[in-house]
């Protein structure tokens, strides 16, 4: 652990910065709950973030600021760490938990824009929109039934029923398709959904196939030459999860062969870095085919219910410790009176609790409540007493060996 001393005793004014646009709710919550915030439109380099970050407790940034052990170890006063999107690969998080920071992000505030991109994507391809309409622009009528489908009444296979393809079953179930799904871990079927016991299963019966698998190692190249091959004949495909999950190579050819009519994708296994780089893939002018830039969360609901979500969870974690779905701190979260508390972060080695209740025993401190959670080398409690809390128990708990931040909100 890198710092097995740190404690801070909230007092005065807890100040926020907010990097990279953020959306203004995120502002509007924190200060309703008397936080200064500063907000700045872009992110910040290494020097000018820990120059920005003196004296602020909490940071918000989305991907492009990069929060290393550098920036930690030189922002003192930082208690936490709010990624406004969905990955936190930019944030060090095993620096942030060894020094008991909490990091929280918004990992489902977009999963409704997925889905409806989804859905507007099945019935594109079902009625060939894109062709029809790239024909309009360049001046051709082409007002034929041929390969014009409704989706009611066709099969959807779902491949990863989480947050998104569940979801997507719902809606897809409203406008009247037949779902189906295979996920590898044990899923309730929503509504009249059927549950798939293999991928093979789901291929052979689906014609809509739609990956929402998540990123773990072993899913790429989930889909392969193998896979497009055990599709029904003049199938759809789209994937709006990771671009690794597909081979564009297998795809294309599928396509060219007339085997598949259509695909939506809007992840490739190489991305651009920033709005108006070019963009290639071996995809491109096929007919029926839908390339979008990674923009299945991007609406600004998306925007605004991460802005909420994740200033949320900064709110509750300098109100009350709460560390309901933060990413690296063990999950605890409980309501808070006027009792004084002790939030102790700490590793998690045998006898700490005990020794943390021997301390405020001796001290004459009653308990009103307490709750422990572990995650990892990591433990998390939070103490409720009543009554005054000695400076000398504070200073005891601080210098435990085991202490990796120590925390207390006064009564
Ligand atoms: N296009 C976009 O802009 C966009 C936006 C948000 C999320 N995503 C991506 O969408 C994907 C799904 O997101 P989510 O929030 O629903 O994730 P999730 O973790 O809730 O669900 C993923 C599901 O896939 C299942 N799964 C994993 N590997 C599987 C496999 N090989 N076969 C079958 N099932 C498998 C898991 O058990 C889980 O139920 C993620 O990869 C995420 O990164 C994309």
């Amino acid at each position: 652990m890198a710092d097995g001393r740190t404690s801070t005793t909230d007092e005065g004014t807890m100040r926020a910065l907010l990097l990279e646009n953020i959306h203004p709710e995120a502002e509007r919550l924190l200060g309703e709950r008397g936080i200064e915030v500063r907000t700045v439109k872009g992110a910040l380099d290494t020097d000018e973030l820990v120059a920005a970050l003196d004296g602020v407790q909490l940071l918000g940034i989305r991907s492009k600021t990069t929060v290393t052990d550098e920036v930690l170890e030189r922002a003192p006063s930082l208690l936490a760490v709010g990624a406004f999107c969905i990955g936190t690969n930019q944030i060090d998080l095993t620096a942030a938990s060894e020094r008991g920071l909490a990091v929280f992000n918004a990992p489902y505030s977009n999963t409704r824009s997925v889905v409806e991109l989804a859905i507007a994507e099945i019935i594109s391809m079902a009625r060939h929109l894109t062709d029809k309409n790239a024909k309009m622009h360049d001046g051709e009528w082409d007002k034929s039934a041929k390969g014009a489908h409704e989706v009611r009444g066709r099969t959807l296979g779902i491949v990863g029923y989480g947050n998104i393809g569940s979801q997507l079953s719902v809606v897809a179930e409203a406008l009247g398709m037949r779902v189906l799904f295979y996920d590898v871990a044990d899923k309730l079927a929503l509504g009249n959904a059927r549950r798939c016991h293999s991928l093979e299963e789901l291929l052979a019966e689906a014609e809509t196939i739609s990956l929402h698998v998540d990123g773990r190692p072993g899913n790429a190249g989930l889909f392969g030459r193998e896979q497009f091959a055990m599709m029904r004949p003049r199938s759809l495909f789209l994937n709006l999860c990771r671009g690794v999950v597909v081979d564009h190579e297998a795809l294309r050819d599928h396509l060219l062969s007339g085997h598949l009519a259509g695909a939506a994708v809007d992840v490739f296994p190489e991305e651009p870095k920033t709005v108006g780089d070019p963009f290639t893939s071996c995809l491109q002018g096929i007919p029926n085919v839908i390339l979008t830039p990674h923009i299945g969360g991007s609406t600004q609901e998306a925007q605004e219910d991460i802005g909420r979500f994740v200033a949320g969870k900064l709110r509750d974690y300098v109100a009350a410790g709460n560390t309901s779905m933060s990413v690296n701190l063990p999950p605890v979260a409980t309501d808070r009176g006027d009792r004084t508390r002790i939030l102790h972060v700490h590793q998690n080695v045998p006898g700490v609790l005990a020794t943390v209740n021997g301390v405020l025993a001796d001290s004459r401190v009653n308990i009103e409540g307490q709750t422990l959670s572990t995650r990892g080398d990591l433990g998390y409690v939070i103490t409720d007493v009543s009554g005054p809390l000695a400076e000398e128990a504070l200073a005891k708990l601080r210098d435990l060996p085991e202490t990796v931040r120590l925390r207390v909100i006064a009564g």
